[in-house]
């Protein structure tokens, strides 16, 4: 009995501390720190994940579809759910509201230039499309600039394999009978591997059929245009593909 009254108070004591440390005004901040900067950047400025400081998103025209958001996460990206509360949620969003007021910076390049370099120099629709125009070895880009970061963008240039996309982790599968299969590891369960190769052909493999499989994480097909493109080329560059939201 007197444990437990103890206990009570020790509980009370503990929650008046967390309550004065982080008032109800900021929590919104201090959940978002903690669960969503990570990826969005602590000012929202983006990074793996979409730039926040915007007044329209694009997944969240309104409050209820921010909250929908920010609770199941968006399929297919790595945007993860939450497990947070009904008013936790409430309390992030927003936050999030809040970044979207903020004034932008705006990026230092020229993306008519740097549209030039991605179809010319950078021959990057042989691997890449834009609007239904370009390859599909590499993701889509036609909406880009609505889902990653400027600095993300650069980094994909000048890095590629500094992070690679669900869908395009390389992997190298050696069959019984001694052939190789190597490309993007599109799915994958018990008892089967579905791979596409540089040439966009899916081989399905059964696992009983192999002899090993070998994962290239961090390793990207992607060249690196590092000492390709000058400073300012890759500002040009990342300011074009920034620009791809998807609305041409
Ligand atoms: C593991 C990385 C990651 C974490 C953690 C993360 N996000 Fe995201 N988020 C993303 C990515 C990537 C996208 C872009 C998805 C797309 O458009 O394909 C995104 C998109 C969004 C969008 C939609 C943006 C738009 O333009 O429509 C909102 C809003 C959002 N995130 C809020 C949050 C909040 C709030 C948290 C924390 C509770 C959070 N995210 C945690 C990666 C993340
Ligand atoms: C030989 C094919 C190839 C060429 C050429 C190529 N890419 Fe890629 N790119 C890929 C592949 C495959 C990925 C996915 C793996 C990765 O992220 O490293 C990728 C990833 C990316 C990403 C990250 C996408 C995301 O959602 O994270 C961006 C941005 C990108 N490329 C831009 C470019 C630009 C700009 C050029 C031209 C300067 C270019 N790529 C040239 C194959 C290519």
């Amino acid at each position: 009995m007197i444990r437990a009254v103890r206990r009570i108070i020790f509980a009370v004591s503990l929650t008046a501390t967390f309550a004065a440390q982080a008032p109800a005004a900021t929590s919104g901040e201090s959940l978002y720190l903690g669960q969503c900067s990570f990826c969005h950047g602590k000012d929202g400025e983006g990074g793996r994940g979409a730039t926040l400081q915007r007044r329209i998103l694009r997944h969240a025209p309104d409050e209820a579809a921010l909250r929908l958001v920010i609770r199941r996460g968006i399929a297919g990206s790595s945007m993860p759910g939450t497990a947070l509360s009904d008013s936790e949620i409430d309390q992030v969003a927003k936050y999030v509201r809040s970044l979207g007021r903020r004034t932008i910076r705006p990026l230092p390049g020229d993306p008519n230039r740097g549209e030039r370099l991605y179809q010319g120099k950078g021959g990057c629709p042989a691997c890449h499309a834009v609007s239904a125009r370009g390859g599909s070895f590499g993701p889509d880009l036609t909406e880009i600039g609505a889902a990653r970061s400027p600095a993300y963008l650069r980094a994909s240039v000048v890095e590629p394999g500094a992070e690679v996309p669900r869908g395009f982790v390389q992997i190298r599968a050696v069959t019984k009978n001694g052939g190789q299969i190597t490309g993007a590891r599109v799915n994958e369960d018990t008892f089967s591997v579905q791979i596409r190769d540089a040439g966009g052909v899916v081989h399905s493999l059964w696992k009983e059929d192999l002899n090993g499989m070998n994962v290239d994480l961090g390793k990207s097909p992607m060249p690196s245009y590092g000492s390709v493109f000058s400073k300012d080329e890759l500002d040009d560059l990342v300011a074009y593909l920034a620009a791809l939201r998807g609305t041409r």
